[in-house]
């Protein structure tokens, strides 16, 4: 595979997945404070949209399978079971440090139908046709081929499953453009570096969403791995989209 992006630099696949790893697992005991912190609290409400969209078309069985790719802390996938009481989900992610920390903030887990797993949403360590519903929060953009992701969740998808994703991209509003450039380029690192103490990670947060693939772009992906009725709905601005894919 070619060089791939990782913020603003064109690097080797694995020197970008050696990288990512690097982020999250610096930042992964202050993640999810600054993910509220940096959103002023409206991530919430994505994942919220989110857990509210999940309705398979699949066959009705005792419990609804679930796997939440690049889970991170685990937060969406909590969100998941708490939500929805007749699921079993699988919260999986390929760096250790997050799902060590979101186990450990997260007792509520313990009482969950919810296993945490290390994984590669890119090479996911399962059979064909295992899950009612696949989702991914903000992990696409930190895939080193997320296509290869999209294709290997349509494998694991049973016919009838669902894909639900949500990602950020730039705001192009002509008026909010350049307050968003502003926010994402000038505050996020300093807040990052005070919150975090790594101010390079949100550095590679806003050149990250700016260099990544544009909602139509992504929608045609969905297509290219095999999903029908895709579609892409829009929040706060166009800032994220929520993303909806069917496996016919
Ligand atoms: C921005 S975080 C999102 C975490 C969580 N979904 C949330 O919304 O809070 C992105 C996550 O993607 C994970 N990730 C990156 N590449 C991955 C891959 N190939 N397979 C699985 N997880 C990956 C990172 O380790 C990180 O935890």
């Amino acid at each position: 595979m070619a060089h791939v992006p990782f913020g603003y630099r064109s690097v080797e696949p694995s020197t970008k997945r050696k990288l990512v790893e690097d982020v999250f697992t610096s930042v992964a005991s202050r993640y999810d404070v600054m993910n509220d912190v940096m959103s002023l609290g409206i991530q919430r409400a994505w994942k919220q949209a989110l857990v509210q969209a999940i309705r398979p078309r699949t066959a009705i069985r005792a419990r609804l399978s679930v796997l939440d790719v690049a889970t991170g802390s685990g937060d969406l996938a909590v969100r998941i079971a708490h939500a929805h009481t007749n699921s079993h989900v699988v919260a999986c992610d390929s760096t250790m440090s997050m799902l060590t920390h979101g186990r450990a903030t997260r007792s509520s887990a313990d009482t969950l139908p919810l296993r945490w797993l290390v994984g590669d949403g890119e090479s996911l360590p399962f059979a064909n046709e295992q899950f009612d519903v696949i989702t991914n929060a903000f992990g696409l953009r930190n895939m080193t081929d997320y296509e290869q992701s999209l294709r290997e969740a349509y494998r694991c998808l049973r016919s009838g499953g669902q894909f639900l994703a949500l990602e950020l991209s730039p705001v192009r509003d002509a008026v909010l453009k350049d307050l968003y450039q502003f926010y994402a380029f000038s505050c996020l690192p300093r807040m990052g570096q005070w919150i975090t103490g790594n101010g390079d990670a949100y550095r590679y947060l806003a050149q990250s969403i700016q260099r990544f693939a544009a909602p139509f772009d992504i929608k045609a992906a969905l297509g290219r791995a095999g999903f029908v009725d895709c579609r892409a709905t829009p929040y706060t601005f166009k800032a994220v989209h929520l993303y909806h894919a069917i496996k016919e």
